[in-house]
This record gives structure tokens, sequence and C-alpha cells, in this order.
């Protein structure tokens, strides 16, 4: 009789959903049952059983941080009128009211040396004002400034390191105003990363200042299996270069670890190099867009003060943030992959208001057709799915049942929202 019961409930109920209860806050993720005998996806796009165990309780990071990150385009050539250019420039370009609201200094901003004092200061030739006087410009803007130092001796361009610092580091950094602490991984003497992360953790908490806390570990140690305790994000990959080889590897590596990803902690693939030169328009478009959907944090990565109109058409997509930004906070992932060397690949993610985003990801070099089967998202066959096309910004189908196929350029990814409209099943 039980069993009977059940079998009705699913019959009845093709979504039904679990409750897990983090940091006061309560995600409802839904549950989409996969039947036996239909296509069996890559991974289960709502597993999120990794996830919020031991969340890092600062209050922030509800949704992937935005903002933007000196590094990928200025490299050790920054200064204080760069920073306050692109805080103006976010402003001004529309930008900053789209949700980038970190203004994130990473490398080079120290002098070579500690004061006499032992204190981390800033390089007199290039930030003669001081740190301070920097985080009061960019928060008379309503946006908010990072900083960066290392789990180690030194940075990885040579600067004085935070490790056996931390107190003292983070009450500078308090002092200053600063938001945001990238912390990374150089000359870190072969000690753990789950001895060297945590202090810094502490310290920043200790302060009584809220600090975004970012862990730049490489992913050396498999930090989605420790750093939700720790960070409000963990890198999970080497940094990324400026090439398409580059983007697709991190994309994959970062997938791994989806399940332990929400609100309060994120992986990340390291941040966007749209803008900067080395992928074409249609693979730009695609970092962006897998980004968005595997909620990773969205910090632009080229020189804001001048982008080209592609550029800005990418970054600026409002759809496609909202994907990222979305309350649910479930990272998205790969769900299938077929045709020559798993070219035609499908990514996809639940989406509050029980809706989902899919991508579309064309990996080879030439123009082909890519067929979402509503198995590999846990949908039944016979749902009726809306589907807005998030590039285009229009509905391209109101009624879709069984698959969904696209037409996608070499390198190209297609991304769209998906509503379904019926969640009735068939009984059998
Ligand atoms: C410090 O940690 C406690 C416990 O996790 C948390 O409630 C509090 O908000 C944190 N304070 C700051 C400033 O991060
Ligand atoms: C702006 O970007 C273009 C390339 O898109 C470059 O050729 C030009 O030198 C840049 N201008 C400035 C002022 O940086």
């Amino acid at each position: 009789m039980a069993k009977i019961n059940v079998i009705m409930l699913i019959a009845i109920l093709s979504v039904y959903v679990i409750s897990v209860s983090v940091s006061g806050r309560d995600r409802v993720v839904p549950i989409h049952p996969y039947l036996s005998g239909e296509e069996k996806p890559i991974s289960n796009i709502y597993d999120t059983t990794n996830y919020g165990i031991f969340q890092l309780e600062n209050g922030l990071a509800a949704t992937p941080q935005m903002g933007w990150n000196s590094w990928n385009f200025f490299a050790c050539d920054i200064n204080e009128k760069v920073i306050k250019e692109t805080a103006d420039a976010l402003i001004s370009t529309g930008l900053a009211k789209l949700g980038y609201k970190y203004v994130n200094i990473d490398d080079c901003w120290s002098d070579l040396l500690r004061d006499s004092k032992g204190q981390l200061a800033p390089d007199s030739k290039t930030f003669p004002s001081g740190i301070k006087a920097l985080a009061d410009y960019v928060h008379s803007k309503g946006l908010k400034l990072g900083i960066y130092s290392d789990a180690g001796a030194f940075t990885c361009q040579v600067r004085p390191g935070s490790l056996f610092h931390e107190p003292d580091d983070a009450k500078l950094f308090a002092s200053w105003g600063v938001d945001y602490l990238k912390y990374d991984n150089c000359f870190n003497l072969g000690i753990e990363p789950q001895k060297r992360y945590p202090p810094m953790r502490d310290a920043l908490n200790a302060t009584g200042r809220t600090i975004f806390y970012s862990l730049c570990e490489w992913g050396v140690d498999d930090p989605a299996l420790w750093a939700g305790k720790v960070g409000n994000s963990w890198r999970t990959t080497d940094d990324i270069k400026d090439t398409w080889a580059s983007m697709t590897t991190i994309a994959d590596l970062n997938d791994k670890w989806a399940s332990y990803a929400g609100p309060g902690g994120w992986n990340d693939p390291d941040m966007l190099e749209v803008g900067n030169g080395g992928m074409t328009y249609q693979e730009y478009r695609s970092h962006f867009s897998i980004w968005a959907l595997v909620k990773a944090p969205l910090l632009i990565g080229c020189d804001v003060r001048n982008m080209t109109a592609e550029t800005f058409e990418i970054i600026s997509n409002e759809e496609v943030i909202s994907v990222n930004q979305d309350p649910l906070g479930v990272q998205g992932r790969k769900v299938h992959e077929y045709g020559l060397n798993g070219c035609s690949q499908i990514w996809a993610g639940p989406l509050s208001g029980q809706r989902l985003a899919v991508v579309l990801w064309n990996r080879c070099s030439e123009t082909t057709i890519i067929t979402a089967k509503w198995a590999s998202l846990g949908l039944e066959s016979s749902t009726s799915v809306s589907i807005k096309d998030l590039w285009k910004h229009e509905y391209v189908s109101l009624n879709t049942v069984a698959s969904f196929s696209a037409r996608v350029d070499a390198h190209a990814c297609e991304m769209y929202i998906f509503t379904p409209s019926t969640v009735t099943r068939s009984a059998s």
C-alpha cells in the first residue's frame, strides 16, 4: 500500500522539492526525477548534495560576486589613476547598475617591503594617495573596493605576503575600508592550504568589517571539498589565459565541483577575458554564457575605459547576468555531449520559478545542429516548454516538447531559458 502511494505521488508530481537550510537561509531546489529507461545525463543538474554543510557565515555572496579586476588586462601596470578611471567607467557605461560593483586591485599595489612598523604599504609611486583615499573615492561612487594579498611569504610578483601577518594585514585592510580580499597561493612554504587560508578568514572576521574572502588556491588541493567554511569563493583551476584552449579546459575542470557551490560559497574558474583580444566574438560569448550558467564570479578583466561595442554587448547582457544572479544559486553543468570528440554539448542548470537555463555549445570548428533532449534535462518528454533565446532576446518557441534543436556556429553557443508550462505526467 505504501509503495503504491509513493508511485502515485511520483506520478502526480513531476517536480518535488527538498529544502536545504544554510546559514539561516532556505534554498528550495526542485528535484526532477530521472526516469529509468531514458537517456541518462552525464550529471544530474539538481544534485546539490555536497552544498551547504559548513558555509562561511559572513552574510556575503548570496549570488556570485560581480565586478572588475585589474590583472587580466593590466597585470603589474596599475596605478591609482587607472583604478579611479575604471570606477568612473563602470558608472558611465551603466555596468555598475547591472551589478558590477567590486573594483578589485590585484597584485603589485604594494611596496616591495613592509614599512618600519612591519605594516604593508602601498607603492608610493603608483598609489601616492594611499588605499584609504582610493576606497573613499570608489565608495563615493556607490562601488566597493577589493585588494589582493597572498597566503605565503610573498605575492606572486614578490611583494610581501600575509602568511603569519594575518591579524595585522586584515586590520589594515579594514581600516582602509577594503570590501574584498583576493588571497593568492605563491611562495606558500609548502604548508598545506587548509592551514594557511583559515587564519585570514578569522582575522578578517575579527576586524568586524564585512569583507568578501576570495580564495585563490588554484584548485591544487580540491578546495571545493573544504573551502566552503573558509571563503566566499575558491578558485578551482590554474589561471585562465586569453585563449579558447584555456577557457574550455577550465570550464570542464570547474564542472566537476558543481554540487558543492551555492549561496555563500562559489566555485571560481577565474576571471573573465572577454574584451582582451585573444578570442573571437563567438568564443567570448561562449565564455560569458558558460561562466554565467555555472555561477562563476563575473569579474570583468578588460579595460572598461576602452571597450569595443561587441565587448560591451556581451558583458552587459542582462538576461545572461540574471541567470548568474538567480536566487536559487545552483551551478549549471554539462549534462550531455555527443558527436565527434563530444563537440556537441548541452549545459544546463535549474533556476528559480521551476525554470531551466540551457546552453547549446559547439566546441568544434564547423557549424552544427545541436539537440537537447528533455531526458537529459530531467524533464519528461511530454512536458511543454516555452523557450526564450537570451542572445536574440526573443521567444523562439512557446510549446516545444521532447527535444529542442538549434544551429550553432563554430565555437559559439546559444543560451536559453526554458519555462515548462505543464508539469503533468502521463500515468502508466
Ligand atoms: C564573523 O563570524 C560570525 C560567525 O560565523 C558571523 O556571524 C559574523 O557575521 C562574522 N562577522 C564578520 C564581520 O564577518
Ligand atoms: C583602445 O583599444 C584599442 C583596441 O581595441 C587600442 O588599439 C587602443 O590603443 C586603445 N586605446 C587606449 C587609449 O588605450
